[in-house]
C-alpha cells in the first residue's frame, strides 16, 4: 500500500521530535520534514526527505506542491511567546505570514487532489488572557470561547491563525464562481509542554521544563516566576497522542475548529517539588522576572478540555505522577 505523505514544519522543534519519532514507529507515513535549522541526525533516517528552509520562502513551498501529494500538514513552526516580544514584527511575519503560506499550499494540494488536505495546527494557552490574578483563580478551567484577548504577539498570532484556518475551511473565496475544494483545518490549544529529549527555546512556560532539565544536569536554576504561579502542563507523548487523535477523528464528529487539551495543572513550587522528588540535589530558587511573570499570570490556571473528550475521545495517558516517573525521569 502506498504510504501517506505528511509535511511537518518546525520539524526540529520540541513537538516535531515527538511527532516524527511516533509517525516513524507507526510505519504508515512518509514524512517530509521542513525546518530553518538543520534536523537532528537521529531524526533524518525517519524522514523521506528533510528540507532545510524557511516557511516564508514561497518558491520552496511551490516546489513542494508539485513534487509531493501531501495528505496532512502539521504546521508546527513558530516563534514562541518570550522570543516574539523581542521582535514582534518578525514574529508576526513568521507566525502569521508563514501560516498563510502553508494554508495556501494546503489549498493548492486540496484542489489538485480533489479532496481536502488535513491541516493540523497547534495553538496555545497564550491565546487567552485573564485580566488579573483574582479572576484567574476564580475562573479555574477556561473554555475555548472565553477570555480571548491575548497580551502577547505570539498569543495574538495564534488566535488569528485559528481564525484563518476556520476561514480557509469554511468560507474560502466564498464569492468566487469557481468555489474551490476547502481544506480541513483542525486546531489544538496546548498547555505548557514538557519533553524529556528537548529543551524549549523562547517560550514563557519554559520555567517548568527548565527546572527539570537543569536539576537533571546538576545545574542551579533560578525560576523566573513566583512559587504560586499556576498553569496547566502536559508531557510530550500526550501532546503527540492528541495531535494524532484529532487527525484521525471523523470530520462529522468535530463540532469545533479549536479544542483545548490538558493533563495536569501545577504551581511553580509544586513543579519544583516533583523535580526534587527525583533529583533531590536540584538547586532551584525563585527569582521572578516581573514582566515574564505578568505573561504567565495572564494565562489560565487550568483548561476545560471536555469538548475534545466528547468529540474525539481525548484523554491524557500521563498524569503528573506518570509523566515524571515513567516518561520524563527515565528518558532524561
Ligand atoms: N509554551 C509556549 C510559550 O511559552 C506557549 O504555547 O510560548
Amino acid at each position: 500500500m502506498r504510504k501517506e505523505v505528511v509535511l511537518i514544519t518546525g520539524a526540529n522543534g520540541e513537538i516535531g521530535h515527538g511527532l516524527i519519532t511516533h509517525l516513524a514507529a507507526q510505519g504508515n507515513y512518509e514524512v517530509i520534514a521542513l525546518d530553518v535549522q538543520t534536523l537532528d541526525d537521529a531524526l533524518k533516517p525517519l524522514c523521506l526527505k528533510f528540507i532545510q528552509g524557511d516557511i516564508l520562502d514561497t518558491m520552496l513551498l511551490g516546489r513542494l506542491v508539485v513534487e509531493y501529494e501531501i495528505r496532512t500538514i502539521y504546521h508546527l513552526a513558530s516563534i514562541l511567546s518570550t522570543k516574539a516580544e523581542y521582535n514582534p514584527e518578525t514574529a508576526h511575519r513568521i507566525n502569521v505570514e508563514g501560516t498563510l503560506n502553508l494554508l495556501r499550499l494546503a489549498v493548492e494540494q486540496s484542489q489538485w487532489q480533489g479532496r481536502p488536505v488535513k491541516f493540523i495546527y497547534p495553538s496555545s494557552i497564550a491565546a487567552y488572557r485573564l485580566p488579573n490574578l483574582e479572576t484567574k483563580i476564580a475562573v479555574g478551567k477556561v473554555k475555548e470561547y472565553n477570555w480571548l484577548e491575548p497580551s502577547t504577539m505570539y498569543g495574538c498570532n495564534k488566535l488569528y491563525c485559528e481564525h484563518l484556518g476556520r476561514y480557509y475551511t469554511r468560507h474560502y473565496r466564498q464569492l468566487a464562481a469557481d468555489h474551490t475544494t476547502a481544506i480541513d483545518f483542525r486546531c489544538i490549544r496546548f498547555p505548557g509542554l514538557i519533553s524529556a529529549v528537548t529543551i524549549p527555546t523562547g517560550g514563557t512556560s519554559d520555567y517548568g521544563p527548565e527546572m527539570l532539565h537543569h536539576a537533571a544536569q546538576d545545574k542551579p536554576y533560578p525560576s523566573f516566576v513566583r512559587q504560586d504561579c499556576r498553569i496547566p502542563f502536559m508531557a510530550m507523548p500526550d501532546a503527540v497522542k492528541s495531535l494524532l487523535l484529532l487527525t484521525a477523528a471523523p470530520r462529522q464528529n468535530l463540532k469545533h475548529v479549536v479544542y483545548n487539551v490538558t493533563s495536569f495543572s501545577l504551581s511553580a513550587i509544586e513543579f519544583r517539588d516533583w523535580v526534587l522528588k527525583y533529583f533531590p540535589n536540584g538547586n532551584i530558587s525563585f527569582e521572578p522576572d516581573e514582566k515574564r511573570q505578568a505573561i504567565v499570570d495572564s494565562w489560565p490556571a487550568d483548561l476545560d478540555d471536555s469538548a475534545a473528550r466528547r468529540d474525539w475521545g481525548w484523554s491524557p495517558d500521563y498524569d503528573v505522577e506518570r509523566s515524571f516517573s515513567e516518561y520524563l525521569v527515565p528518558n532524561i
